[in-house]
């Protein structure tokens, strides 16, 4: 069985979760100078955790958020990413200059909380040649990012313990829906590196509010400026507002794909809706080398998606 090529292109970026230091590939293995050694798994992601990952997002949960995207659902907000990442080719120290399609080529995406990989996947189908890093706590869920595109490199590891990545190493962070761990996203982003946060607003799925217990907390916007603020400069904001049509199946999916999920009221049965995705789409930047000083104290600014 041969490694999967984005874990041998990615190698050089990973730094153990034990020793800190770097890794390189060996046989189907990842290896620090120490020894510490993570094997890539049958489905192809490798573990880069100390001790056993927290709970990320179970079987069912991926199985339904799988298929919702399969059903194109989301795609507004993936072409939305898409289209953001696309304007930062070419950002990054050292390789932006030459803001050119080979640049692309040796851009690295770091999605943190990715999923099932499907919003990496379009971001990398709009920058050929760059190397995704889907990173997650749910194996099942990066069973499918690691079949998402041939470019990702799936690793099951928590965003809340200092990421498996060597410092300045990523030109653009994903965190869409998922956990933000401003301080380590400042670490691992390249100076002049870009980082796309998605949190939803309170329309988004609002319609489906009489079947479950969940609402969007109107301070997530005020928390988001601060926590990750306080590491990264914000260079932008979007909205981003489209339009479901859901079938009562669909309308199961998306509940089960969400906390919401876990909050169903009992006895409301789901019916097909049409039912709005609302969300903001920001661009934080990482500063260049010279604005840096100061941004290592390493809080941690648990905002929790
Ligand atoms: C709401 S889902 C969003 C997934 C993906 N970004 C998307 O938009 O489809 C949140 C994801 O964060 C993951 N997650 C939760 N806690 C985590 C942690 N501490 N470290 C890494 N991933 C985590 C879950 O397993 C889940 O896949
Ligand atoms: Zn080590």
């Amino acid at each position: 069985m041969s490694v999967p090529a984005p874990h041998a292109r990615g190698a050089t970026l990973l730094r153990c979760p034990v020793c800190a230091g770097g890794l390189r590939m060996a046989d189907r293995s990842l290896v620090c100078d120490q020894r510490h050694t993570f094997d890539v798994a049958r489905h192809g992601h490798v573990t880069l955790l100390r001790g056993a990952p927290p709970t990320g997002d179970d079987a069912e949960m991926v199985a339904a958020r799988a298929a919702v995207f399969d059903a194109g659902h989301y795609a507004p907000l993936t072409r939305a990413l898409a289209a953001a990442a696309g304007e930062t080719r070419g950002g990054g120290k050292g390789r932006g200059d030459a803001a050119s399609a080979g640049a692309a080529a040796e851009r690295v995406v770091l999605d943190l909380g990715a999923g099932t990989g499907h919003h990496l996947a379009g971001v990398l189908d709009a920058l050929p040649g760059a190397l995704g890093i889907a990173l997650d706590t749910s194996r099942p869920a990066l069973r499918h990012a690691a079949r998402a595109h041939a470019d990702i490199a799936a690793i099951v590891a928590d965003v809340w313990a200092p990421l498996p990545l060597r410092d300045d190493t990523v030109d653009l962070v994903l965190d869409v829906f998922s956990p933000r761990n401003a301080a380590e996203m400042a670490r691992v982003l390249r100076p002049g590196g870009t980082a796309l946060v998605v949190i939803p607003t309170p329309e988004h799925l609002a319609e489906l509010s009489e079947l479950h217990g969940v609402h969007v907390d109107p301070a997530k916007v005020e928390r988001l400026e601060r926590t990750v603020g306080a590491h990264l400069e914000l260079a932008g904001r979007e909205a981003v507002r489209w339009t479901m049509e859901l079938d009562a199946e669909d309308v199961e999916r998306v509940l089960e794909m969400s906390p919401a999920g876990a909050h169903r009221r009992e006895g409301v049965t789901p019916r097909a809706a049409t039912v709005s995705g609302s969300v903001e789409l920001w661009t934080f930047r990482s500063p260049d080398v010279g604005g840096r000083a100061g941004l290592w104290p390493g809080d941690l600014a648990d905002d929790g998606g």
